[in-house]
């Protein structure tokens, strides 16, 4: 899209100069008979046999797979007019380079003669004094199979200031003796060779220095016997990736002005205390790769002006067992660095949290942490309140899935948050506070395992509404999929809609559901207060009247002592099941003396005597009011007897049991002038039933100067 986008551009652009190319790199045929390909300023030619002519724009000429055995200032003369700077040969099949072959490139600042295994390295020697001593800067001499150098390799390049490199050699010994004639030799790269040997004695001018990738076992010396520098210049060291065992305080003696040590690759066992402590300038230590490592001393990385350090994939256990082997200490293995700013755990195990807690304890001048597959599952939530100037922070491929709300609060320097390649399912509203969101400029989350449901609403909505996706960078859309559910696995995220049936719509349905249930819910509770349980709410707010009544002291009472039954029940034949089955038991229990006439009256006796009788003889009156008993012309008259005995003692006598609504059909005047005037309790079998019962009871103790009390 951009690459079409420029090309036009470029087009219009060749037009409007007149198709001087101009901003195309492209490579477009070059060189005489179109031996070559050239940009503007790059010819590139294989496969000839002679340098041809070349377009005078032309300052870098690569030859590459040519056959030219013997170079010399004539090999050079199609080419003698134009400015070249830099000079590139590799695999030309060089043997033989003359003494004047660089005569009339007068501007080289780089040679660069890499796999050409047939040179002569004393023909070389020769052929750097046409090279212009004040122009040439960079000299590469790579891959060419060198076991060694002549003594004088340098002697013409005495006057030089340059950076040379001799790559990907055989050297087994670097003997810095042949450099000392190079009065100004800015760097050296020996990196990829067989060195185990190291003489450092003529490195005077050198401030960057690579051994790399050699068979180094012992720190080579930095000061002679009388502990005089060799490196005075020396900023930067590489001995990364030799086979170093052992380092020692002492190994670093003479490297005052060091800043940069790389000692990544090693086979280092301990680290002890203070071996870094005679680098006074030291700013990055990059430690990595020692897969051996297994005892740092507590204050190993004492240094009050190291800024860098790197300790990746040193399989190294920062564990509480390791603590109490006292082969590291969490708690000063980093205090002593007081001004680290970068530091580098990534590939080692991390995952005690309390352990983790303990080592950024007092690390606050941290700008930038990476712990990249480290065993992470939980952050420590005081970890960044411990680094208020942290930039960047990469958790890549570790473990975590939630964290704090609270953790990335107050983080005004962020900048990047890597959190890639995690067990992250959900992103929303509350996974990243909105100002941290604002300040990234990256932030990763690809490579997780994101649920495709309604959770992620709020991540895609932002992406999609926003132009927030570009700090997600490149890895969107492609590396985020869904994980869950089953059928959406690994479709793209950016695919996923969720839809308002799903999600908004989802809520307000089941409100509207919830809402609907609970309204007929409540409806068809009141309805049933209202037809069925009223009975009860009128027993409970009964009883609680007379409660209230008793608490207010009017208890006291001639009682029913005085009389032989606690009541009589008045009920009609037809409901003599429940009477006898139901009421009777329940009084009974409750330690009452209850009269029915069909037990309890004498035999023999008319019914209405009985009945006056025994009227008489109790202390309170049940009567049990039914549908039956309000058809019985029986019943009415038992009413009339029960008036009697309301008028002589007042309401506070009848105990009035409505065993089954009346219907009003059944409803006689006397009867409703009984129910109008005195309270009356009703039965409803199950739920609420024991309060019935209660409230009878409490009905019948009850003292007769206590007139019960109207519910409505
Ligand atoms: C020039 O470029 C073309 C196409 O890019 C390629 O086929 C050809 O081999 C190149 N020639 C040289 C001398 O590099
Ligand atoms: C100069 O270039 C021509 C072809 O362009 C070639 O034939 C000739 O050999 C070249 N000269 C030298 C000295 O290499
Ligand atoms: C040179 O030869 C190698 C090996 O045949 C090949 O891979 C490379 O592309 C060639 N380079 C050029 C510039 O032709
Ligand atoms: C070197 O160049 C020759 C052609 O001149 C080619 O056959 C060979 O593969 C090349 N070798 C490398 C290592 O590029
Ligand atoms: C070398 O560079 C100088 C100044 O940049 C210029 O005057 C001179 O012509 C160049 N030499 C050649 C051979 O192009
Ligand atoms: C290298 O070249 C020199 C002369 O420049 C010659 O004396 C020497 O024998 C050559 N060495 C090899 C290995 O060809
Ligand atoms: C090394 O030590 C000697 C004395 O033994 C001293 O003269 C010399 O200058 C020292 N320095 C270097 C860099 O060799
Ligand atoms: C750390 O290094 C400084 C300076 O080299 C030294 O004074 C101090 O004692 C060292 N601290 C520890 C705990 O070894
Ligand atoms: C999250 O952090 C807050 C504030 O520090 C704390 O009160 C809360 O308990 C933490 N919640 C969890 C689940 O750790
Ligand atoms: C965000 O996701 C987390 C983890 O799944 C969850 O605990 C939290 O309740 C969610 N918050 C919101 C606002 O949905
Ligand atoms: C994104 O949009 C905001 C305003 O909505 C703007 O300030 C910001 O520069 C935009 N960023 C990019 C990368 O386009």
């Amino acid at each position: 899209m951009s690459n079409l986008k420029i090309n036009c551009v470029c087009i219009i652009l060749c037009f409007a100069v007149g198709c001087n190319v101009f901003c195309c790199a492209k490579e477009k045929p070059c060189g005489k008979n179109n031996e070559c390909n050239c940009t503007k300023a790059v010819a590139t030619c294989s496969c000839l046999n002679y340098i041809p002519k070349l377009p005078p724009t032309i300052t870098k000429l690569i030859l590459k797979n040519n056959t030219l055995p013997l170079i010399n200032r004539i090999s050079f003369m199609n080419i003698s007019s134009i400015n070249l700077r830099i000079l590139y040969f590799e695999n030309n099949s060089i043997e033989i380079l003359q003494d004047d072959a660089f005569y009339d490139l007068k501007n080289i600042t780089e040679l660069s003669l890499i796999t050409e295994k047939l040179l002569n390295t004393t023909s070389l020697k020769s052929s750097f004094q046409s090279l212009t001593i004040g122009t040439i800067q960079r000299l590469y001499l790579e891959n060419n199979d060198w076991y060694g150098l002549p003594n004088d390799m340098f002697y013409y390049l005495s006057g030089a200031n340059i950076a040379l490199s001799l790559r990907n050699n055989l050297f087994h010994k670097l003997n810095s003796n042949v450099f000392l004639p190079i009065a100004n030799l800015r760097k050296l790269q020996v990196e990829e060779n067989e060195i185990v040997y190291v003489n450092l004695n003529g490195l005077m001018t050198t401030g960057f220095l690579d051994l790399s990738n050699n068979n180094i076992y012992a720190i080579p010396n930095f000061c002679n016997n009388s502990d005089e520098t060799f490196v005075p210049q020396l900023k930067y060291l590489s001995l990364a990736y030799n086979a170093i065992r052992k380092i020692s305080k002492e190994s670093f003696k003479c490297l005052d002005n060091l800043k940069y040590l790389i000692m990544d690759g090693n086979r280092l066992r301990s680290l002890d205390n203070n071996v870094f402590a005679l680098l006074h300038n030291l700013r990055k230590l990059a430690i990595g790769y020692n897969q051996q490592l297994k005892d740092i001393a507590p204050f190993a990385f004492n240094s009050s002006s190291l800024q860098i350090l790197h300790l990746y994939r040193n399989n190294f256990r920062y564990s509480k067992k390791k603590y109490k082997e006292k082969r590291f200490n969490p708690q000063t293995i980093f205090q002593t660095i007081p001004n680290l700013k970068e530091l580098d755990l990534s590939r080692n195990y991390l995952n005690e949290y309390a352990i983790v807690r303990e080592l950024f304890a007092s690390t606050r001048h941290i700008h930038k942490l990476t712990l990249v597959s480290s065993d992470i599952t939980t952050i420590p939530e005081e970890l960044l309140r411990n680094m208020p100037h942290i930039k960047s922070l990469n958790l890549q491929g570790n473990e975590i899935e939630l964290w704090n709300e609270s953790l990335f609060d107050n983080l005004p320097s962020m900048r990047e948050l890597y959190l890639d390649g995690n067990n992250i399912h959900v992103i929303n509203e509350t996974s990243f506070p909105a100002k941290l969101l604002k300040s990234l400029d990256v932030l990763e989350l690809s490579g997780n395992q994101y649920r495709c449901t309604c959770e992620m609403k709020w991540f895609l909505d932002k992406i999609r509404s926003t132009n927030f996706s570009t700090k997600l960078r490149e890895s969107w859309p492609s590396r985020y999929t869904c994980y869950y559910p089953e059928h959406l696995r690994l479709t793209l995220l950016a695919d996923y809609f969720p839809t308002i049936a799903e999600c908004n719509s989802l809520n307000i349905v089941s409100l509207i559901i919830i809402t609907a249930c609970s309204s007929v819910l409540i409806l068809l509770f009141c309805v049933i207060m209202t037809f069925q349980c009223q009975i009860n709410f009128k027993n409970a707010l009964y009883l609680f009247r007379l409660k209230q009544r008793m608490k207010h002291g009017y208890f006291s009472l001639e009682s029913s002592d005085d009389y032989e039954f606690d009541a009589f029940v008045v009920y009609c034949d037809a409901d003599r099941l429940w009477v006898h089955g139901v009421l009777l038991k329940h009084l009974e229990n409750s330690n009452l003396n209850i009269c029915v006439h069909h037990r309890d009256f004498d035999v023999g006796e008319p019914v209405l005597n009985n009945i006056g009788k025994y009227m008489a003889k109790s202390w309170k009156i049940i009567v049990v009011l039914s549908n039956n008993f309000a058809k019985s012309e029986w019943c009415q008259w038992e009413v009339d007897l029960v008036q009697e005995r309301r008028r002589r003692q007042g309401k506070k006598v009848l105990v009035l049991v409505m065993y089954q609504q009346i219907d009003s059909k059944h409803m006689i005047t006397p009867l409703k002038a009984l129910l109008d005037t005195t309270p009356y309790l009703s039965y409803k079998e199950g739920f609420g039933e024991y309060l019935f019962w209660t409230a009878v009871v409490k009905d019948i103790n009850k003292p007769l100067n206590i007139p019960p009390i109207s519910i409505f």
